[in-house]
């Protein structure tokens, strides 16, 4: 039996066990693989450290609130619009330091109805003043958006195409230095694709979070996410397969193991190697992470 652990950046404890079955003895060819990917304990940073009508309180207007825990949240918004010089909207937020961080969410529900431009999602925020620049990831009421504003006090900008799922659909914005890139999928989809990238200087120290507007002083609408995650891994589509240790001693057909992530949490490994007293030419499985 080999057994082999592997490291994989801070990211997973990789456990890959070959094992030969009785009925295909270690003389012949067959072997099986059994594999694991155990994701690290890590202590979430915390969140949220506040909550706050940005551009608020405004007479007449229902205020926000928020409600949830862990990584299941529900964050209410009234007034007014993200947009222009200056927004108004209901922000569930942390604040953070450093220039590398990916936020996650799974919208579940964005309140019916009202305006086809009422927005909640991700948002990164420079300061908790109405006019700081910002960039938000977005269910709007017809579809999805990506929208920034580059500098504190001025005119915001959006970036926004036909996909169009409402609920059931992941957001996700990683910001790395001066580039901030959102990534979108629909529940069940096959691995994320990248929606837009904006350079923006949000500064060494910035907010993270939930915003939401109804554009309407007397609704509130609720944005309802599960899976929320701040991590300070910098998400990209994956690319070509890492190496991630060796099989044992070179030979004729490689020894090397490569994994690659092809969806969230769904890793492939492929290895190639010499076995326990044999050679094996290929192995390729895919497992899931949990
Ligand atoms: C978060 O940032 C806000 C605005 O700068 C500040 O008022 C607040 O004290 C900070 N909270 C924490 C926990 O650092
Ligand atoms: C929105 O989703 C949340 C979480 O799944 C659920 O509790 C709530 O009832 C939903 N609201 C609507 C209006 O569907």
């Amino acid at each position: 039996m080999a057994r082999r652990i592997v490291s994989l950046a801070s990211l997973a404890l990789v456990s890959l066990t070959i094992r030969s079955d009785s009925s295909h003895p270690p003389s012949s060819s067959f072997f099986f693989v059994d594999a694991q990917i155990v994701t690290t304990p890590s202590t979430p940073p915390p969140f949220p450290h506040g909550s706050i009508d940005v551009g608020g309180p405004v007479a007449g207007a229902l205020p926000g609130t928020h409600s949830g825990e862990g990584d299941a949240w529900s964050v209410s918004g009234s007034v007014g619009d993200i947009w222009g010089n200056s927004d108004r909207f209901h922000y569930l937020y942390s604040n953070r330091t450093g220039d590398v961080v990916t936020v996650t969410c799974k919208v579940k529900n964005f309140t019916a109805g009202g305006s086809s431009w009422k927005k909640a999602g991700i948002m990164f925020r420079s300061g908790l003043g109405p006019q700081s620049r910002n960039t938000m990831i977005e269910v709007t009421g017809w579809g999805i958006a990506h929208q920034t504003r580059k500098v504190d006090g001025g005119y915001a900008e959006s970036q926004h195409d036909s996909f169009s799922p409402l609920t059931d659909v992941w957001l996700r914005l990683v910001r790395e230095g001066n580039t901030v890139t959102s990534y979108v999928r629909k529940d069940g989809e096959y691995g994320y694709r990248r929606y837009h990238s904006v350079e923006l200087d949000l500064g060494p120290t910035f907010h993270v979070g939930l915003a939401v507007t109804m554009q309407d002083p007397k609704v509130l609408g609720t944005l309802a996410v599960t899976n929320f995650d701040i991590s300070d891994v910098p998400y990209s589509i994956p690319g070509r397969p890492v190496m991630v240790g060796m099989t044992g001693s070179a030979n004729d057909y490689g020894n090397k193991i490569f994994m690659q992530e092809v969806a969230q949490g769904l890793w492939s490994i492929s290895a190639a190697g010499s076995g326990i007293g044999v050679r094996f030419p290929h192995i390729l499985f895919i497992m899931k992470c949990f």
